[in-house]
């Protein structure tokens, strides 16, 4: 692509505003001042721009149907990874993960090399609801459970006080051959919240999948698992919705 057009599609200016940042020797690419604004560059060569690395990449998205006993990471030289799944041919294109499921969970995960949107899908200013269906072993929930997680609540399994923000919690399925169902909505991210919160209450989570994220969902049922695809128009609008990004 010419130098003059990924700069303007990577959001700096204008053409006629790029060509002049370059025309003043403001632009570096592969570490050498470059004065020819129709100079073709590929999305994988560094670009800087007054000293400030620029992302060039073309942006993409995945959704990532991920599977029970896949760790959520890139690279790992003993346990499958997420890299396992993603084509050859978008290896160079710096995919990452949105946040993280433990090992054995499977479900809905972002895909991206959309740093913006991957930050904002994670901050808790944004409160982008996540769906996570957990079959459980354990006693019934009470009202005063699902009441208690629907206000927010303190949990101290780490020694010291984390406050857990409102959240949702449907019971699908009761305990009467000792496995539950239910669907906890969180939105924010703690480190093995869904677990925890079970935990907190005397349940085992035994089985979690995600199947929802700010209105994208994958099937309740895992079969589907292991499938990568670009997300659509419409479910990438979605996430820009959620995220303040529209
Ligand atoms: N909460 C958990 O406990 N595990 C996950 O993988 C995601 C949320």
């Amino acid at each position: 692509m010419r130098l003059d057009r990924l700069l303007a599609n990577s959001g700096l200016g204008t053409r006629s505003q790029v060509r002049a940042m370059i025309m003043h020797g403001k632009v570096k690419v592969n570490g050498t001042v470059v004065n020819d604004s129709s100079m073709h560059v590929n999305e994988d060569d560094p670009v800087e721009v007054d000293g400030q690395q620029i992302n060039c990449q073309t942006k993409l998205y995945f959704l990532f149907d991920k599977p029970d006993g896949v760790l959520t990471a890139m690279e790992d030289k003993r346990l499958p990874c997420i890299a396992d799944y993603i084509p050859a041919e978008l290896k160079s294109k710096k995919l990452a993960p949105v946040g993280r499921l433990d090992y054995h969970t499977s479900g809905l995960l972002i895909i991206t090399n959309d740093g913006e949107l991957s930050h904002r899908l994670q901050s808790p200013r944004y409160e982008v609801p996540k769906i996570y269906l957990a079959s459980f072993r354990g006693i019934d929930w009470t009202e005063d459970e699902i009441n208690t997680i629907r206000s927010g609540f303190n949990i101290r399994d780490k020694g010291y006080d984390e406050k857990i923000a409102p959240a949702e919690l449907i019971v699908t399925k009761k305990t009467s051959d000792g496995i539950g169902k239910a669907l906890l909505t969180l939105r924010e991210g703690k480190t093995h919240e869904v677990r925890r919160i079970f935990a907190f209450f005397d349940k085992e989570v035994i089985e979690l999948r995600r199947i929802g994220l700010a209105g994208v969902t994958v099937r309740e049922e895992s079969d589907g698992c292991g499938s990568i695809r670009p997300l659509t128009e419409e479910e990438l609008r979605m996430l820009f919705e959620a995220t303040g990004m529209a």
